[in-house]
């Protein structure tokens, strides 16, 4: 199946999934508690993020069930189990969630469970704790049990870290740290989300944060150790795969959006939630702060890019305009300019363009005065755009029924408007003639070029410039990372960063 196929097949699964209307045993309050459907996403929601292969806090791991009963070092000390079946009174899991003067052991250093998820749990031990989960859903793969590929999984992202020494791959269900010349595999960062969505370096590359999930089950971002290959932080996040991710410019936060067309940002260090906001109206697919980490540009699928102040959480403003057909698709990738705030963004009519997100000119509705440049079209869907680190050039990758490329962009122009621009951006849209409205067209255009394209016998979804300039490393739907050079595009080196086969490619730390 092609990349795009698979994708709108999970996706109409999800849909299916969560459109479904609710079954008649989930209204019946004297229906037995199904672990699967009840009990499963409260522990994941509140619990999995401290206890699972990655990161088993007190040596307790919730995500595997013969574990999630055995219990941890504590229980292992005292004899004692988590879950004693039909005995919620020795149980300990049941003892740690159950407040005594409105404070509960677990979830540590956070509120108790609500009344009514403590009573659904303690109901599911006293009917004896019985494990409902379809076959199909059980968690195949965790930090003990390394996924073993049969076939190349498709690649949706990947990173240097900011020194240029390694390069992290978003596998299936892990993150692979590679030399960033290919030559050896550093680690395999095996967490609980199923597809990895985005891999990004925190700007001081001792972290590396990764956000996806499991479609209609669970969202969720993974922040990494780079240094200790351990997971310092799992934040369960809804129900459903999360995209985009992106660190704020002093590390302290990450922002991510969601399918349920929320933007959010939470700190990087104790996964609260700093920002949740609204103003998409589908889901939300990348995100990036501004330079001084005070606003966040974010783009999803309703083809908008809009503007969010980090403060007050509130929507400031439409960066791309929203006159019906001035986009033709869902935007999928931004990223911020080197030094300046200014954006490019890529998506599902395959024309880059670049935004300023400080107007010049008073806002009318659906005006495009925040528009730099666009520039011609790659064929397909552009999935990842990225500036060159002098900020002179930009990159991006697309994808069309199973061929892709990489396509090299000036940006080596005066991005300031021209005054004669501006009066014309200035005026209600109505009150500009044929000839100025030509003439903003022609601008939007002018000195946009091409510096060079690859084309590729694989679409591709991944893509991030060398920190020496030279080139970029691209990889897609056939799994290979491919090292291309800007210069006169070709393809300098190509490796596979997963083994296909039985044995695991590297042993697992
Ligand atoms: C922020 C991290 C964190 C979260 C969230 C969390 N735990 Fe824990 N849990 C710990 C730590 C740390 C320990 C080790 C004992 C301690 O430090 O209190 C522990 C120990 C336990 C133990 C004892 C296991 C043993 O045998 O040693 C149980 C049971 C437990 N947690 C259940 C839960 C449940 C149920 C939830 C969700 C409702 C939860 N925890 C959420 C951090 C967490």
């Amino acid at each position: 199946m092609s990349p795009t196929r698979f994708i709108l097949a999970t996706l109409v699964l999800a849909l299916t999934v969560t459109a479904a209307p609710p079954k008649k045993e989930d209204d019946d309050p004297n229906a037995p508690v199904s672990y699967f459907k009840k009990v499963r996403p409260i522990f994941q929601a509140q619990c999995q993020g401290c206890h699972q292969p990655a990161k088993a806090k007190g040596g307790y791991v919730m995500t595997d069930f013969a574990k999630l009963i055995a219990g941890g070092e504590e229980c292992a000390k005292d004899g004692t189990r988590a879950v004693v079946p039909k005995e919620p009174e020795k149980s300990v899991l049941i003892d740690q969630i159950t407040p005594d003067r409105g404070e509960a052991a677990m979830p540590k250093k956070k509120p108790p469970l609500a009344e009514k998820d403590i009573a659904l749990i303690r109901r599911w031990v006293a009917e004896g704790a019985v494990d409902d989960t379809p076959a199909n859903a059980r968690q195949r793969f965790d930090a003990e049990h390394p996924p073993v590929y049969a076939r190349p999984p498709v690649i949706t992202s990947l990173d240097f870290s900011p020194d240029g020494a390694l390069l992290a791959v978003a596998g299936f269900h892990e993150v692979l740290l590679w030399k960033s010349d290919g030559s050896e595999m550093l680690a395999r960062l095996v967490g609980m989300s199923e597809r990895i969505q985005t891999v990004r370096f925190s700007p001081d590359g001792k972290r590396l944060a990764a956000c996806g999930g499991r479609p209609a089950q669970m969202g969720e971002v993974q922040i990494w150790d780079v240094e200790k290959r351990t997971l310092a932080l799992s934040v369960p996040v809804g129900f459903d795969t999360v995209y985009g991710i992106a660190w704020s410019p002093d590390g302290k936060l990450v922002s991510f959006g969601c399918p349920d067309n929320t933007l959010r940002a939470i700190n990087a260090t104790t996964g609260a939630q700093v920002l949740q906001q609204t103003s998409h109206s589908d889901w939300v697919l990348g995100t990036a702060f501004n330079a001084a980490g005070d606003q966040l540009v974010s783009v999803g699928r309703d083809m908008s890019a809009k503007l969010t102040e980090m403060a007050t959480q509130r929507f400031i403003d439409n960066i791309s305009s929203i006159t019906p057909g001035a986009l033709r698709g869902g935007l999928q990738s931004v990223a911020r300019h080197p030094v300046r705030d200014e954006f490019l963004v890529g998506g599902a009519d395959g024309v880059p363009q670049a935004y300023r997100i400080v107007r010049k000119v008073q806002r009318h509705i659906g005006d495009n005065a925040l528009c730099i440049r666009k520039w011609p079209a790659m064929e397909g869907r552009i999935y990842a755009v990225d500036f060159a680190p002098d900020g002179l050039r930009f990159a991006a990758v697309s994808s069309l029924d199973g061929k892709g490329a990489v396509t090299f962009y000036n940006y080596d122009f005066n991005t300031e408007m021209p005054a004669d621009i501006l009066a014309i951006e200035g005026k209600d849209e109505g009150a500009r003639n044929d000839a100025e409205k030509a003439k903003l067209a022609a601008h939007y255009v002018s000195d946009a070029k091409v510096l060079g394209t690859l084309p590729l016998d694989a679409g591709q979804f991944a893509l991030r410039w060398l920190r020496d300039g030279t080139g970029v490393a691209i990889a897609g739907e056939d799994g290979k990372v491919r090292i291309v050079t800007a210069a006169e595009p070709k393809v300098l080196k190509e490796f596979m960063p997963v083994q296909i086969g039985p044995a695991p490619a590297t042993a697992v730390r």
